[in-house]
């Protein structure tokens, strides 16, 4: 029995194949390894793509619109017809051969979008696999109405090869459009229609498929590293939510201060991290020496810690996240698939510090900033409970020379070069 197409298997799928259509190389980020894409990537090689992945993160060198080539082999889609009808899609406008085996078939509305295009797909009875599939030669564009997401993607890989312009009539499905719009295809909407130009250069790309596996991106790291500016920037990127979780401690101290008590004194740290609301996540005093020597003395008390934990689990659980701290890779999200450690010499941090407090219009002294910086490293170093440390999986970025945009290309270097597996 075939299974049914799920709307993550259809957008990776679907993203896979575009990758091996595009010149040169992309990564996709955030796509897991499954018997699924991992079948469709044996598809995909034997059509000419190259294609590797480590952990969530794939490197495909395409072969441009028009490029792939016959295979030697058939394309074993086994019982996933996600992968059947997409590939029979991608091939129609194609001058190759292929034979698609299997158990799953090829639904009659694909077998009439294959003819369309002018391509031939032969089997025993229609539709069954295995099938042998004659490309054509000049793909003529589509024009069709599709019932469901899977054959509307069909059609668009159809419409993709194809000379001239071909409409496409289906559901809303924007995360598709969005990725042929990212690779440089031409797709507008003209109501329920999508006006598709065929044969675009398209151009390779990182592709970031965050809500697939909901990624978790973990960036911890020292005191004035650059962690927020670098994880804001690696959010808006991968379009993923961020959660600076330097402000929960922070709030946290706030209120033990506004209530009179010590930050260091457990039992009201923690019925102030019990009782955090998103008001005094808002507040605009939780920046500033008094509040960082709050936020380092209650983040040491291990019931503080145990408080916000949930918090910032189930922040990162919903759509995936971005997430910086000191104890992400570590303890909130130990087999989080990207871990970064920001470091950057203490100095260079105490000059970012001073400067970001003299822009906000508080005075300052480099020397005295910089100690301060300093002694709450060895504080959040030392502690007992979750003490900051890179991940042994970790890669650790060195910013003391890096702007923020060195930073953020560094970062996206080791995330699509060297993200570790886990997740
Ligand atoms: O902005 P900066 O790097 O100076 O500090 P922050 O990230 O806002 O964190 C303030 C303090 O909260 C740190 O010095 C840590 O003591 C604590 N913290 C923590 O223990 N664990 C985290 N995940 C985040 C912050």
């Amino acid at each position: 029995m075939s299974k049914i197409a799920q709307p993550d298997t259809l957008a990776g799928h679907f993203a896979l194949i575009l990758a091996a259509l595009t010149a040169g190389r992309s990564h996709l980020v955030g796509l897991a390894q499954t018997e699924q894409t991992q079948g469709l990537a044996a598809c995909l090689r034997a059509l000419g793509a190259e294609i590797d992945c480590t952990g969530h993160t794939w490197q495909v060198t395409g072969r441009g619109i028009g490029g792939l080539i016959s295979p030697a082999i058939p394309l074993q889609v086994s019982d996933d017809a996600t992968a059947a009808c997409l590939l029979a899609g991608a091939l129609a406008p194609h001058d190759v051969f292929a034979v698609l085996a299997g158990s799953g078939h090829v639904p009659p509305r694909v077998l009439t979008l294959a003819e369309t295009c002018g391509a031939r797909i032969e089997a025993a009875s229609p539709g069954a696999l295995p099938a042998a599939m004659r490309g054509a030669r000049n793909a003529l564009p589509v024009t069709c109405e599709m019932p469901d997401a899977l054959g509307l993607a069909t059609a668009l890989l159809a419409g993709l090869g194809a000379r001239g312009l071909s409409r496409i009539t289906g559901p809303d499905v924007p995360e598709l459009v969005g990725l042929l719009q990212m690779l440089g295809a031409d797709v507008t909407a003209e109501g329920t229609t999508l006006v598709l130009h065929g044969q675009p250069e398209l151009h390779r790309a990182t592709i970031s498929l965050p809500h697939q596996t909901r990624l978790i991106i973990a960036v911890d790291g020292p005191a004035a590293a650059g962690k927020g500016t670098l994880a804001r920037r690696l959010a808006s990127h991968f379009a993923l939510p961020y959660l600076d979780t330097g402000l929960l401690y922070r709030a946290t101290g706030r209120r033990v201060l506004d209530a009179g008590h010590d930050p260091a004194d457990h039992g009201h740290a923690a019925q102030a991290a019990t009782t955090l609301t998103p008001e005094d996540l808002a507040r605009g005093d939780l920046r500033g020496p008094e509040a960082d020597r709050a936020a380092s003395a209650v983040a040491s008390i291990p019931a503080v810690r145990a408080a916000l934990l949930d918090f910032q689990r189930n922040f990162g659980a919903r759509h995936g996240a971005v997430l910086d701290g000191r104890d992400i890779g570590t303890h909130v999200f130990p087999n989080a698939p990207v871990k970064l450690f920001v470091t950057a010499s203490p100095e260079a941090r105490g000059q970012r510090r001073h400067a970001e407090l003299l822009a906000r219009g508080a005075q300052a002294d480099l020397a005295e900033v910089t100690a301060e910086i300093i002694a709450r490293d060895h504080a959040d170093r030392t502690r007992a409970a979750a003490p900051m440390q890179a991940a042994d999986d970790a890669v650790t970025l060195d910013t003391t020379e890096m702007n923020a945009e060195e930073a953020l290309a560094a970062a996206l270097a080791a995330i699509t070069g060297t993200a570790t597996s886990g997740g």
